[in-house]
């Protein structure tokens, strides 16, 4: 069996607490950065990565994710009789021809653990990639933080997290893995706890929204029960893989941008605006007036 990462797997099918009231109708993922929503950022690294069949756990009420990467025929139609045509190409080309989507549902918010499981009917016994898209990661230099991993898993097999150094006050809001020894990026992870109190914490190496995981993961995840928070966890299955197999941490080369908070929602608001060759001066300028206006330098 090729060890060719090809699928990619989105959980998309959580609540969305800390973005409530807007996640009230509006899914995480289709908050927009800039002119793009997060979700686009997460499936263009896929591709990137050479992933060709997207599939996105959904719930009942987030018609939205769907409806974004389907045909708008009337909007398409009156673009085209208005001779709009770079903004028909935006429309259509959300995916290219050759990627595929596919929609599964998770009946309930169990966990990010339980969003994975509901993808294994399609994943089958293949390799495969998972992104959370409200982690944007973004590579100035070159390749995504998905295809870096992509190729370690290709050249070297295993499966890979990626991981970034968080505040040592911070570690109860990640997965904490503990690696003996780092050659250059990548690690062998030889545990792995989920939200752990500071002082219980192996150490501040946190995993961030990229996984390539070996898809017997899945047996793992048909036996875990509920874990920290009440939900089904990852990484509970993924502290099971490691028993057995190899798993790597991998530091990326890139910065995260963590938009399903607040501040890192605005940080890559401000970020891409001042990378956008159409907006970064206005942009800027806009940002000086506001620090102007509020008297920053004098606080
Ligand atoms: P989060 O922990 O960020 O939870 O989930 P959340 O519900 O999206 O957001 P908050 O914390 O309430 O604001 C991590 C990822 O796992 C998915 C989410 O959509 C997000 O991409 N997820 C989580 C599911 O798909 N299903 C779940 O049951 C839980």
């Amino acid at each position: 069996m090729s060890n060719r990462v090809r699928k990619a797997v989105f959980p998309v099918a959580g609540l969305g607490t800390r973005f409530l009231p807007a996640t009230k109708v509006v899914a995480k993922e289709m908050l927009p950065i800039v002119d793009r929503p997060l979700i686009q950022y997460a499936v263009d690294e896929a591709i990137e990565a050479g992933c060709d069949t997207l599939i996105f756990v959904t719930n009942r009420y987030k018609h939205a994710v769907a409806d974004y990467f389907d045909k708008a025929y009337e909007l398409e139609h009156k673009l085209e009789a208005a001779g709009k045509t770079e903004l028909l190409e935006l429309v259509r080309n959300v995916v290219p021809a050759h990627v595929r989507t596919i929609f599964v549902t998770q009946p309930e918010a169990l966990g990010l653990g339980h969003a994975v499981l509901c993808a294994k009917p399609v994943v089958g016994d293949e390799p495969f990639a998972v992104l959370l898209a409200d982690d944007l990661l973004w590579n100035r230099q070159g390749r995504g933080a998905l295809g870096q991993m992509v190729d370690h898993v290709h050249q070297h097999g295993g499966s890979a997290l990626a991981v970034e150094n968080v505040p040592a006050d911070k570690t109860s809001s990640y997965g904490i893995v503990d690696v003996e020894q780092f050659d250059d990026r990548v690690g062998r992870i030889s545990s792995i706890v989920e939200k752990p109190k500071p002082e219980a914490a192996p150490s501040t190496l946190a995993v961030v929204g990229r996984y390539v995981l070996d898809s017997r993961v899945f047996d793992y995840l048909e036996k875990t029960s509920p874990g920290a928070g009440g939900e089904i966890q990852l990484t509970d299955a993924i502290a099971q893989l490691l028993q057995s197999t190899t798993v790597n941490a991998y530091k990326f080369r890139g910065t995260r941008f963590d938009c399903g908070s607040h501040l890192g929602f605005v940080e890559a608001t401000i970020r891409f605006a001042l990378e956008n060759e159409k907006l970064s001066d206005s942009a800027a300028a806009a940002m000086q007036k506001a620090l102007d206006e509020l008297g920053v330098e004098e606080r």
